[in-house]
């Protein structure tokens, strides 16, 4: 191993590339998606009821709807609790782009607040202050898999009649004060993308308690078609569309992945787990590194492990990522804020400086690589590259 980092002319720590997140597929899950290819249906059939099922199980709520990703679960639910022109949805700029067409693909207006640098989450006070009488709606994110500030927000809600829909899609398997993320009101969003704590290819989930969100959901996510209507009992074929619906119908194929994927869920976490407290041991005692907050009455299962780096390091954020690209560690930043994306600029007026605290946190993040199939040696490849590089700041 050189003591000079790659990026400064040495040798890579390591030859091939770390990816910072990586599905984890053995042959149960192979053998299980042959099997469902032998099955009657191979688009939504009974597998993906099961699917559901097992999500609602164990999220401990009534209702799963499954959809063809995360960002068009956030459509769906957008549009089930009403969000169209004219309303304001509330929502947080250190995110994903999907969150805000929670509003946007619904013709609605996101409206950013500032998050707590601490939990890196939409802090409920600066939600107060973009309620106006065009509010309608929250859409929180569980960054990283932290739980946001769940009792501040709700609050937040109830003192305006807000729908709440939390964009869980980094806190699949977690839960907060023994209750599952996701099993808040009013509607909680799963995906199931490769990176993410469990995978069906693409894949998306809404959960919730109400009835009619969860029907509204289902609707929508075939065509909002209603396939016997009053009137027609003795024409079989008669199914009309009643409004614009869509067609983000999943496949048997996903969700027999899917289930596969869930019965490795415990063993997902626990390496993550595992992942994460050898980061904190190590990082511990390393200038500049601000390691991910500690959790508060929650036991989350991360999708990401975000560090901050500061300048005590001895190099800005921009040269640590590369020089961690050098060395074969395939790092990456969550998230350049949505303000800062020219399609919310021109469209809402958005512009660098508006939310500092979400700017501030920015400058710093990086995400180091976690996923369950790491192994010790991979950390400890992280872990040593970061080690050099904050070394030759020091000589
Ligand atoms: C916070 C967040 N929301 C929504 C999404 C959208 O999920 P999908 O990729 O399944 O559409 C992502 C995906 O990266 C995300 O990170």
């Amino acid at each position: 191993m050189s003591e000079v980092p790659a990026y400064y002319g040495g040798e890579p720590v390591r030859e091939t590339v770390l990816g910072y997140g990586s599905q984890s597929i053995t042959d149960r899950e192979k053998e299980a998606v042959l099997e469902a290819l032998e099955g009657d249906y191979i688009t939504r059939g009974p597998t993906v009821d099961e699917f559901e099922a097992r999500v609602a199980d164990m999220v401990g709520v009534e209702h799963a709807v499954a959809t063809t990703s995360g960002t068009t679960a956030l459509h769906l639910a957008g549009k089930a609790a009403g969000f169209g022109r004219g309303d304001d949805v509330i929502t947080t700029p250190l995110t994903f782009v999907s969150t805000a067409h929670t509003a946007t693909y619904n013709d609605a207006t996101p409206v950013f607040a500032d998050i707590d640098p601490h939990r890196r989450t939409l802090d409920p006070n600066a939600v107060r202050e973009q309620v106006t009488e065009d509010t309608v709606g929250l859409v929180p994110m569980h960054y990283s898999g932290h739980p946001a500030d769940i009792d501040g927000l709700l609050e937040v809600a109830d003192e305006y009649d807000l729908t709440v829909i939390w964009d869980a899609c980094h806190a699949f398997g977690g839960s907060w004060r023994g209750e599952a993320i996701g099993a808040q009101r009013d509607m909680a969003v799963f995906s199931f993308h490769p990176v993410k704590n469990i995978t069906t290819g693409e894949g998306g989930m809404i959960v919730t308690d109400d009835d009619e969100l969860a029907e509204r959901c289902r609707r929508l996510r075939s065509f909002d078609m209603e396939y016997s209507p009053d009137g027609h009992d003795d024409e079989p074929w008669y199914q009309v569309s009643e409004d614009v619906g869509y067609n983000y119908n999943v496949t048997d194929l996903q969700a027999a992945l899917g289930l596969a994927q869930l019965d490795r869920l415990e063993e997902f976490k626990q390496r993550r787990d595992e992942i994460i407290a050898q980061y904190d041991e190590a990082l511990a005692g390393i200038d500049g590194v601000r390691t991910p907050p500690e959790p508060l009455e929650s036991d989350p299962m991360y999708h990401l492990y975000a560090v901050e780096v500061n300048e005590e390091f001895g190099c800005d954020r921009k040269t640590f990522v590369n020089a961690m690209h050098a060395e074969n560690i395939g790092v990456q930043v969550h998230y350049v804020p949505l303000h800062y994306h020219p399609h919310l600029q021109t469209e809402f007026g958005y512009e660098r400086g508006m939310f500092p605290e979400t700017e501030r946190v920015y400058e710093g993040l990086v995400s180091l690589p976690l996923h369950a199939e790491m192994t010790d040696e991979d950390v400890y490849d992280v872990v040593t590259a970061i080690e050099t590089l904050s070394d030759s700041h020091r000589e």
